[in-house]
């Protein structure tokens, strides 16, 4: 995890821009933050805690250069503190450096440069990187090759950017860690993703694995593993740095909910043609598949997937779903007719990545359905699809969740070539039947009613089942409390034991056809004295033996669940926002996993 900057150029505030770059990054973790400005020495201030704490802590330092590194952390090696916080040095503080990744290495590197008298301040597997460019310098090389000559001996994925005292330029490479270099009128960025540097400049180089690069305020050179100068193409992102602003919600997560109907709008522009019944995805122009599909993903991602493959199959596609962190192309074979996607709304997830790149070495042909425009996923894959959410901050994922289910609907119909005029009249309805839902919704009631339960139940079938994995992924994720989320069937085979008056159960029940089987088990934890929350459009007459009602429009059984979904989003918010939680950050988790 973690986010890293790196600027060099004519902006009379460095500090402005490293501290405006992690505010950007602060989604990718929030243990500590960090910087190094370079002078004629190098200024490093780092805190544990959010870029605030930084902020307060440099409030009264004057800080001027005009190059500099900084770094948001999420833990992997030694807890949140001071000492652990990047970036790392030489202990002389010559040498600056920032990381994201792992260096699986790092036990033997730092054995053998104690062994050569090098001295660590802490417990991160990074700080061997400025200790191996030191050692490189006092062998004699300049500072890129010391830079070079320190990467190669690296194991892991690492994005890694540096400075050296008195210098103007940052040096950085990647591999296997997101990283870009930003073209700006006054200077050079290089960062973990976009929101860093999106307020400077929109035109990007998106950095290969195993490439290097080297910024001065004058250029910037893109270079292969073997020194050699590469061509790079500079792309421009299409983002509004209006979008990544709260617009006078209170939360990230609040505003990116109310987003929904407009992210599905531009998911589904120019896809659908209900005159002819058409769906297509000029990305998947050249996709011609009647094979299998496997569906690899991580979390709400992974819900997503379980929606998607019942969409597949139910077109008759043969399609199946991994965890990504349990995919085994040995155990479960892929081969040239397979197609293997990964649902990943970052692009970046380590799990999610090295499924795909086990399939890819299987043979099988590989698709991203990723939000992440340039991301890993996308440029690894044969096929990218773009859900079109547009930047999500929170660390819950909300509007990314609904776009992957309506980008899998949409997937289903290239696959199967299938949809009736009114499956796609029934999607280009879901924007307006979705602001219905958030200007109707009574789930802050609902929340208000229950924000002192012991634990939440989440239950439902068929297209309701992965809302209900969802729905009490939301609740944990942001409330802290416990929940659980299960297919409504499975409730009797053992979580019936936890059911008491204190623990509501929210049943989704959309038009499935088998409603009659969930509303038995509605009645079974009634029987067990616990608060009944349907979520329905109706469609049953479940609302009866229900304490609360959240209801939703009638879109059809396979897009009801879309809408559901919001509903129960709206609920774990308002549980969250009353218990004073950290919304948009919870704590121990980033918004983009790109360790294992
Ligand atoms: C939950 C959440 C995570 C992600 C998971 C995969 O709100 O956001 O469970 O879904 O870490 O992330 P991506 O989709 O980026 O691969």
């Amino acid at each position: 995890m973690c986010g890293i900057i790196g600027y060099t150029g004519t902006d009379e505030s460095v500090v402005d821009v490293l501290m405006t770059g992690l505010s950007g990054l602060e989604y990718r973790g929030y243990d500590s933050a960090g910087l190094a400005v370079s002078n004629s020495s190098l200024a490093i201030h780092k805190r544990e805690g959010e870029v605030t704490a930084l902020e307060a802590a440099i409030a009264d330092e004057r800080l001027e250069g005009t190059s500099g590194i900084g770094h948001t952390r999420w833990s992997t090696h030694g807890p949140p503190s001071d000492e652990n916080a990047h970036p790392h040095t030489d202990c002389v503080d010559s040498i600056a450096v920032v990381h994201n990744g792992i260096i699986e290495n790092y036990r033997t590197l730092r054995s053998e440069l104690e062994a050569d008298g090098h001295e660590f301040d802490s417990e991160t597997d990074t700080e061997v990187i400025p200790h191996l460019i030191k050692a490189a310098r006092a062998e004699g090389a300049g500072c890129e090759e010391a830079f070079r000559q320190a990467i190669r001996r690296l194991e892991g994925s690492y994005a890694v950017a540096a400075v050296f005292s008195g210098g103007e330029t940052v040096y950085a490479a990647r591999h296997e860690s997101p990283l870009i270099l930003g073209i700006g009128d006054e200077g050079y960025y290089l960062a973990s993703d976009a929101p860093a540097f999106i307020e400077y400049t929109d035109r990007v180089v998106y950095l290969e694995d195993g490439q290097f690069a080297r910024v001065d305020p004058t250029g910037y050179v893109v270079t292969d593993p073997r020194g050699a100068v590469v061509d790079t193409a500079v792309e421009t992102i299409e983002w509004d740095p209006e979008d990544a602003g709260k617009s006078g919600y209170d939360h990230y997560m609040l505003k990116e909910i109310h987003e929904q109907p407009n992210a599905i709008r531009k998911c589904l522009r120019e896809r659908v043609t209900e005159m002819d019944a058409t769906v297509s995805v000029s990305e998947l122009d050249e996709l011609d598949h009647d094979g299998p599909v496997q569906f690899v993903a991580c979390g709400t991602s992974y819900h997503a997937s379980l929606y998607g493959a019942r969409l597949l199959r139910e077109q008759g596609i043969r399609a199946q779903c991994f965890l990504a962190s349990e995919y085994d192309t040995e155990m479960q074979p892929v081969g040239g007719d397979t197609l293997v996607i990964g649902v990943t709304q970052s692009g970046e997830t380590a799990d999610t990545m090295n499924a795909l790149r086990a399939a890819n070495r299987a043979g099988a042909t590989t698709l991203a359905l990723t939000n992440g425009v340039g991301s890993s996923a996308a440029r690894e894959c044969d096929y990218v699809m773009y859900i079109r959410a547009g930047p999500e901050i929170g660390v819950a994922a909300t509007k990314t969740f609904a776009s992957q289910q309506v980008s899998l609907a949409l997937l289903t119909g290239v696959l199967s070539g299938q949809y009736s005029s009114q499956e796609i009249r029934r999607l280009r309805d879901l924007p307006d039947q979705l602001q219905r839902v958030l200007d109707e919704s009574n789930a802050r009631t609902v929340a208000e009613a229950y924000a002192d339960a012991e634990a939440y139940f989440f239950i439902g079938r068929g297209y309701d089942a992965p809302v209900a994995l969802e729905g009490a992924l939301k609740m944990k994720e942001i409330t802290y409390k416990h929940a659980e989320g299960f297919a409504a069937g499975e409730l009797k085979h053992g979580p019936l034991a936890l059911v008491t008056e204190n623990t509501p159960v929210f049943a989704t029940i959309t038009g499935d056809a088998n409603a009659s089987k969930t509303l038995g088990n509605v009645k079974e934890v009634e029987a067990r004295n616990a608060p009944v929350v349907a979520v329905t459009d109706s469609s049953s007459d479940v609302a009866q033996y229900a304490d609360h009602v959240l209801e939703v429009p009638a879109a059809g059984p396979r897009f009801t669940p879309i809408l559901a979904n919001v509903q129960l989003q709206l609920v774990s918010y308002w549980v969250a926002n009353g218990l004073g939680r950290s919304i948009d950050k919870p704590r121990n988790l980033a918004k983009s996993v790109t360790v294992e």
